[in-house]
């Protein structure tokens, strides 16, 4: 039985955690393959609100397994503390399974994001919390595996050998000594309560797909954000688009069925880096408290603008996206008229096409194409023809200019406030 995979198909945010949640209805299985807590994935169930980082957004269906995979880099301590917090809310966390290949990220590699941001001439806005550091190191081949987190004595010596590289680092630029001591105390602590979770979860994905069962690879971050396709080098440390679930789950490509896309009815991005529809007027403003647009992981307030097409249509081509999930639709409730970007006028030529480089990404100024608003309340639609023409005619041309289907419609932040196309 089929194997999806879902992303984001712009810089993040764009309601990802929420559609997991609404697809696992009929999933025995969540595996998270890439990024790491920078991820916040929102889940309202009823009047409850919770924020995942780590752990799959699979977590609120009993039954369901939820993998971290191998190709997440992990934070003991956050974890650890995620998975208590859970608890805490009576949530049944038995079913996560951590991939002994998983990278772990430690409090010197937070440290290292911290420094590197400070020392940039180019800042990122990193979500400080040590993803590129941790992803360098497993490129360097000087990374530790959740598979140490089962020998706290094998674990102690690597931790204490890597923490001293980076001590002497932070020693030359002038920054402060890791308390290498205090630090692994705190990890071994968590260590000693994830080692039971840690799994060659190679083996039990690829036996849950062997044995029929349906599987979901759940991305983070956006196509957007992607280390070879995102606007680099403003973007993450990882694959976020869907090439990554067979890396970052040990899958063949040959099990995948379907590509969602989640794309938000308009754009958004946090941190720094290229973004040619941002809007700084009222309409942006707006965007940003109708939407409540604030980081989930940081509380940063997230940069609005219009939908670029040009940008979600690379993103859908990369992602082999063939069904949409539209979010965020009821935002736009109030504007009067809504814009779509169409195309990119670079140094007066106009392009369809999303440039790779970073001066033509921010030279582009947008050309815009505008729809009539609907103005009025759809957040209690549940089906495509509770829609207000306006509205619907906005989708059938977003997915028109991405070139693809749209599945699922999302009004608003409820698991009710969804309904298929
Ligand atoms: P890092 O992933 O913390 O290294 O941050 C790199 C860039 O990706 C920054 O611009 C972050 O704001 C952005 N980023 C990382 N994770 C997310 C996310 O889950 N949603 C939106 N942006 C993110």
């Amino acid at each position: 039985m089929p194997v999806d995979i879902l992303v984001g198909t712009q810089w993040g945010d764009e309601g990802k955690g929420k559609l997991i949640d609404v697809l696992t209805r009929d999933v025995d299985a969540v595996v998270r393959f890439q990024g790491g807590n920078n991820a916040g994935h929102t889940v309202e169930i009823g009047d409850r609100h919770y924020v995942l980082h780590l752990v799959p957004s699979g977590i609120f269906r009993p039954g369901v397994k939820c993998v971290i995979g191998n190709g997440v880099v992990v934070d003991p301590v956050a974890l650890d503390a995620e998975i208590r917090e859970l608890e805490a809310k009576e949530i049944d966390t038995g079913a996560i399974e951590l991939s002994n290949r998983a990278q772990l990220i430690f409090a010197y590699h937070k440290a290292a994001d911290a420094l590197n941001e400070q020392g940039a001439k180019v800042k990122i806005g990193t979500t400080g919390r040590g993803i590129g550091p941790a992803y360098s190191d497993k490129m360097r081949r000087t990374g530790i595996r959740a598979i140490d987190l089962t020998s706290p004595e094998r674990l102690s010596a690597q931790f204490r050998t890597e923490a001293a590289k980076y001590n002497r680092l932070f020693a030359e630029a002038g920054a402060p000594q890791l308390d290498i001591e205090a630090e692994l105390a705190k990890m071994l602590e968590a260590a000693t309560r994830l080692a039971p979770l840690v799994t060659d979860t190679v083996y039990s994905v690829n036996a849950a797909i062997k044995a029929g069962k349906n599987v979901l690879f759940e991305g983070a971050q956006g196509a957007l954000l992607d280390i070879d396709h995102g606007t680099y080098p403003f973007v993450t440390s990882s694959n976020t688009t869907s090439g990554g679930a067979c890396t970052g789950g040990g899958v063949p490509p040959q099990c995948i069925r379907d590509v969602w896309g989640v794309i938000k009815a308009y754009t958004t991005r946090v941190g720094a880096g290229p973004f040619p529809t941002e809007l700084f007027d009222a309409t942006g403003e707006k965007l940003r408290q109708v939407g409540r647009e604030f980081g989930a992981t940081t509380g940063r307030p997230r940069r609005c603008g219009w939908f670029d097409a040009v940008a979600s249509r690379y993103a859908c081509m990369v992602n082999g996206v063939n069904k949409l999930a539209v979010t965020k639709l009821d935002v736009l409730d109030d504007l009067e008229q809504i814009a779509i970007c169409v195309g990119y006028r670079i140094n007066g030529k106009v392009t369809d096409q999303f440039p790779a480089a970073l001066a033509d990404l921010e030279a582009a100024q947008p050309v815009l194409e505008y729809h009539p608003g609907w103005k009025c309340d759809i957040s209690g639609a549940r089906s495509w023809s509770d829609l207000p023409e306006n509205a619907r005619k906005y989708l059938a041309r977003m997915a028109e200019l991405v070139d693809s289907e749209i599945a699922i419609i999302s009004v608003g932040p409820r698991r009710d406030q969804t309904f298929a196309r």
